[in-house]
């Protein structure tokens, strides 16, 4: 099966959050599965920089705004999957993030960066760009790459299917209407019936209307973005997709997150030598400058500090945190407001509550190593990957019942569906109290030393790798494969 894999960022080269960590491990997963996979990427520094052995496939343009645009075939670092890489100097090669400049404003010609990466991804699909390759199926991830559903559809030809996975609904894409005729679609496509959203046009429109399949990054998010609540205004389109929605839990690397073999610690450890996760404890508290009690409940949280993630949550329960005899650490960036109230807590309690506001990879994997519990009390959660990340090193995940969350962690008092026991603290409604009333449990069972042991064993124990995601998406593949050549045989008769 040729696979066409299409996002903005990938681990480890540029990442802004769970969607790098997806692409840098799912293409590995289902490569092992025995798909012709490529990926197709943007030339970000960080990533037509980091690439190997790049060679030129065919020169194009000029196209959106772009003099210049060479389509090259690269491997990536680390895991030598084949990839493509646009370098369009004009539009990628800057300082700042993938979508925002160094101050944080969008980029003002998101529009031209990522229609040039939808439109390059459906003409490689057609064969168009390399003679020795074409895709049978497109799957695209998130906005960035949402356009390629758009001009699959308007140019079918060729054997490519679309598949559009929403990793987040709250980014969507927009830009402002008038801005249409830059992505050299008919106007058909701007009626609401397609990209127009509310006066505007909408990139996350494009992958819902003309994916051939929508996926979600878990079962209950497919279920959720269809209603009112988490649909952020696209729950009829989405329902209107009916069967084509479904949900694939995302897995994560094993490899990269392995406490066992992790050059980040300071003390590795596993399930079946688990003494050195309390050494990595004291080198967390000694690095946030907290009290060295080895008996403090320690809760972590790694996170983009935003109204996503219910940290306000957190603040509001702090007091009670600490009244409890506990500690917390705290490694994120985002929101001003959120930065500085965190700041001010580490201020308020110095030995308790430690802070780094900031981005640091091998930092997170500290914490999460040396935290007790891993707090995601999400707002709404497409997946999330932290409190897979908990489970993983023994940090026992505190998180509220809602998207991939609700189907990774299951409460001890509760167990899953399964009738399997539970792996976490779950609550549900996004009220501190429901919070204080998790972590006032999560504290319980801690001073439980061999109950403890059990619930960390357990969450260790379990299977979190893309092995099985990596098959599910390989059966929708091949049901899209089998579609099409019954389509074309029907076309035949
Ligand atoms: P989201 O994609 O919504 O941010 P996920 O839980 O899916 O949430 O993924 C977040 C990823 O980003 C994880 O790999 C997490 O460790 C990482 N991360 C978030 N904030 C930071 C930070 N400040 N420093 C390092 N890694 C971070
Ligand atoms: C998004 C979601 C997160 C998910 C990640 C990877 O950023 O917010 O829940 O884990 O994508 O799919």
């Amino acid at each position: 099966m040729k696979v066409l894999q299409v996002g903005a960022e990938i681990y480890p080269l540029i990442k802004t959050g769970g969607l790098a960590d997806v692409l840098g491990a799912l293409p590995q997963a289902l490569c092992q599965q025995g798909a012709d996979l490529r990926l197709l990427l943007p030339g970000l520094p960080g990533i037509i920089d980091a690439v190997l052995h790049a060679k030129r496939v065919c020169q194009i343009g000029p196209v959106f705004g772009a003099a210049s645009v060479t389509l090259l075939r690269a491997q990536m670092p680390y895991s030598h999957v084949p990839a493509y890489v646009i370098d369009a100097p004009f539009l990628y090669r800057r300082g700042g993030g993938p979508y925002q400049d160094r101050h944080g404003a969008e980029w003002a010609d998101n529009l031209q960066r990522f229609g040039l990466l939808g439109w390059v991804a459906a003409q490689l699909a057609q064969g168009r760009l390399d003679p020795d390759w074409h895709a049978e199926v497109v799957h695209a991830h998130d906005w960035h790459a949402a356009l390629s559903c758009a001009y699959l559809h308007a140019h079918p030809a060729g054997e490519a299917s679309s598949v559009f996975t929403v990793h987040n609904l709250a980014f969507q894409g927009l830009f402002p209407q008038g801005d249409w005729a830059l992505l050299g679609l008919s106007s058909r496509y701007m009626s609401p019936s397609a990209l127009e959203f509310h006066g505007q046009l909408s990139f996350m429109k494009a992958g819902l209307k003309f994916a051939d399949r929508i996926t979600t990054v878990s079962p209950t998010y497919a279920r959720e973005v269809a209603t009112a609540e988490f649909g952020m205004g696209l729950e009829g389109v989405i329902r209107g997709r009916g069967a084509d929605v479904s949900g694939i839990l995302n897995g994560i690397d094993t490899r990269v997150w392995d406490p066992a073999s992790d050059s980040a610690l300071s003390q590795r450890y596993s399930a079946s030598q688990p003494q050195g996760k309390a050494l990595c404890k004291a080198a967390l508290q000694k690095q946030f400058g907290l009290l060295a009690e080895p008996d403090a409940p320690l809760l972590g949280l790694v996170s983009r500090l935003t109204s996503q993630k219910g940290l306000d949550l957190v603040l509001s329960v702090l007091p009670e945190i600490i009244r409890m005899g506990g500690q917390l650490v705290v490694q994120g960036t985002g929101e001003a407001a959120l930065e500085a109230a965190f700041r001010i807590a580490a201020d308020a309690h110095p030995g308790r509550v430690g802070v780094l506001l900031g981005y640091d990879e091998t930092g997170a994997h500290r914490l999460i190593a040396g935290a007790d519990m891993i707090l995601v009390p999400s707002r709404f959660e497409p997946c999330g990957l932290t409190q897979m990340y908990g489970l993983r090193y023994g940090t026992v995940p505190i998180v509220r019942r809602v998207g991939g969350l609700a189907d990774t962690v299951h409460d001890v008092g509760q167990g899953d569906s399964a009738g399997a026991p539970g792996n976490g603290f779950v609550f549900d409604t996004a009220q501190p109290e429901a919070l204080r009333d998790a972590i006032t449990r999560a504290f319980g069972q801690y001073r439980q030393p061999q109950a403890w042991a059990q619930l960390m064993q357990r969450g260790m124990a379990e299977n979190l790798s893309w092995d099985l995601p990596a098959l599910q998406y390989m059966a929708l593949y091949e049901r899209l494969g089998s579609e099409r050549l019954e389509m074309k045989r029907r076309d035949v008769d």
